[in-house]
């Protein structure tokens, strides 16, 4: 095994090792590791058809002791069992979800990449329909797999800040599927994404759907700004994603940085209200925004080459506790 540790990308990278459960007949066999990474279901299958799936996506972090550290997991089980829930999928038992994350990482350990290159193992849990079927049904049958690939940053550039686009596509409905982690959000985020890439933009950032006023998120993480008054502002709103990492910066902007933090309103017409802004999830981490293309104008924050202040002090204290250097809240890590 050849990997530079230190240039990864978010790219697929085979491991030996991912997790493998069937449910049928009501109740879940007991789950294996298994080396083959193809799956092999039913032509008929809801998640082919009518794409009944979910995904999470959380990371194992390499300590400087060595050990493994996993970011709130649990949290990732009680979200893809909301997603099953909403899709009538099969419900995950959160000590099954936590033993198959950490059976994988174990199997795969040597994958995990070595502190202080930022690299990490993203684990990529999924939940899918599966069984004969035609009609739009739930399957009778549900797979559920896990498997695990290192990454470095999701968008290029890491902590140097990149650009974004205001899309007019929406992502969800205001009464849809965006506030649960379903593959058809993302397939309908393919076509603005790809024209937000093909105008060197790292992707888009979509509209309240409602009245396509105030920012609600990026396609692959949520939003933050910071205001002149050192507030921490994130869009509150059903159909986006409710982000693991945007709740604990939250939590992490008032109790250690203490800002004053607020769930509301970002205002597409008032953007010179904020200082800084980022995009901020599993993947992404917390990438700084630049600037940010809207329909008439392009606005900068901070500035467009550096990260500013207060977005580098959260990210130093969320990457601090996911690697082990800095004290976690009680329950947010567990090791391998
Ligand atoms: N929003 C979207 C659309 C996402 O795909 C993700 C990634 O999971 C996030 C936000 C961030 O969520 P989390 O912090 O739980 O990874
Ligand atoms: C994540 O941050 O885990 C995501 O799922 C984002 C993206 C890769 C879809």
């Amino acid at each position: 095994m050849m990997i530079d540790w230190d240039n990864l990308g978010f790219n697929y990278i085979k491991t030996p090792y991912r997790y493998l459960s069937i449910w049928k007949d009501g109740e879940w066999d007991e789950g294996t590791l298994t080396e083959d990474n193809t799956l092999h279901i039913h032509e008929g299958s809801a998640a082919l058809h009518y794409g009944q799936q979910s995904f999470e996506g959380l990371k194992a972090y390499r300590c400087k002791d060595g050990s493994i550290n996993l970011f709130r997991v649990e949290e990732n089980a009680r979200r893809m069992n909301r997603s099953a829930e909403r899709l009538l999928m099969a419900q995950i038992p959160e000590e099954k979800f936590i033993h198959a994350v950490k059976e994988v990482v174990k199997a795969n350990e040597e994958y995990v990449p070595p502190y202080g290159t930022g690299a990490t193992l993203y684990i990529r849990p999924l939940l899918i329909g599966i069984g004969e079927g035609v009609g739009v049904n739930p399957a009778p049958e549900y797979l559920f797999t896990v498997f695990c690939t290192p990454v470095g940053a999701y968008f290029k550039g890491g902590l140097t800040p990149t650009n974004f686009i205001v899309s007019d596509y929406d992502r969800a409905a205001p009464q849809g599927t965006g506030a649960i982690k379903v593959g058809g959000n993302y397939a309908a985020s393919l076509y603005p994404g790809q024209e937000a890439h093909d105008r060197h933009f790292s992707d888009c950032i979509y509209l309240d759907p409602a009245t396509h006023t105030k920012i609600e998120e990026v396609g692959s993480a949520n939003f933050f700004g910071i205001t002149k008054e050192n507030q921490f502002v994130t869009p509150l709103s059903p159909s986006i994603l409710p982000s693991i990492t945007k709740y604990s910066l939250l939590y992490l902007a008032e109790h250690r940085l203490g800002l004053e933090v607020i769930e509301g309103d970002v205002y597409l017409d008032q953007l010179d209200q904020y200082t800084e802004a980022g995009a901020c999830g599993t993947a992404a981490v917390i990438s700084p925004i630049g600037g940010i293309q809207t329909f008439d104008s392009f606005h900068v924050f901070y500035s467009e080459t550096e990260v500013g202040p207060v977005t580098q002090k959260l990210y130093d204290e969320l990457t601090g506790i996911q690697f082990g250097d800095v004290e976690a809240p009680e329950g947010w890590i567990q090791k391998v």
